[in-house]
């Protein structure tokens, strides 16, 4: 599914459980590539609203997903070539990801960009369906979670330091609706995959998760070299 068997860690989990921050930081300790799968959600969604396409145009969005003028650089998204890394970190552009993110036919339509990623000498991915849909035959699968409480806090700091005027208890609501719509829908929905080995951030530090996810990793490379 991968290509030439190139090595993938696929790390899923709701917003907040900090498999971004976790993922990032395995792919740099391994020297890996890294894919933020959720940023493509979300520029896609930005992208639709400028061309205005309506956020339930299912086939104008799997057109729009289909050639995506999206690249990573340095780990900043640029849309047409413009860094909009803000843009899309925004609650606003969270939720209007995930109405698009349902659409069965926009999420084929990015499940190429998706597996291009996976290039030597390996990937971290991170996102909803990573481990049971985009690289299903990874090596090492991983489903984060963490309490509601915690991931609202955690998200509250984060876009406190990014600057944007934020109410813990919306983002609480927020969060819940959108784990709801997550796990509830018919295509993709947010699920471990049955080889994911869960873990439970709640009580771990940032530097816990990481070292706990690259002992994981390890251990599956060692068993998958056999
Ligand atoms: O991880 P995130 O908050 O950046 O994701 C934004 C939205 O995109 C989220 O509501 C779920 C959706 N998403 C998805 O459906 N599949 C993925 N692999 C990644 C994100």
């Amino acid at each position: 599914m991968n290509g030439e068997a190139v090595p993938v860690v696929a790390i899923d989990g709701p917003s907040g459980s900090g498999k971004g921050t976790v993922a990032l930081r395995v792919a740099r300790a391994l020297g890996w590539h890294y894919l933020d799968s959720g940023a493509l959600y979300r520029v896609l969604a930005l992208y639709a609203v400028r061309r205005e396409v309506p956020l339930d145009d299912e086939s104008q969005l799997a057109e729009l997903a289909g050639s995506l003028p999206l690249r990573f650089d340095q780990g900043k998204a640029m849309l047409v070539g413009a860094d909009v890394e803000n843009e899309i970190r925004s609650e606003q552009a969270g939720d209007r990801a995930s109405r698009v993110a349902p659409l069965p036919a926009v999420r084929r339509a990015l499940l190429s960009w998706q597996r291009n990623c996976a290039m030597p000498p390996g990937l971290v991915a991170d996102g909803r369906d990573m481990g049971t849909v985009v690289f299903p035959d990874a090596d090492c699968k991983i489903f984060l979670t963490a309490s509601v409480e915690q991931r609202a806090q955690r998200r509250f700091n984060q876009l406190r330091q990014k600057g944007f005027d934020v109410n813990i208890h919306r983002l609480f609501e927020e969060i819940s609706e959108r784990d709801r719509r997550d796990a509830g829908r018919r295509v993709s929905p947010l699920r471990p995959a049955e080889d994911a080995m869960l873990l439970d951030t709640t009580e771990l530090t940032i530097d816990q998760a990481v070292e706990v996810v690259l002992g994981l990793a390890d251990r599956s490379r060692g068993k998958a070299r056999g």
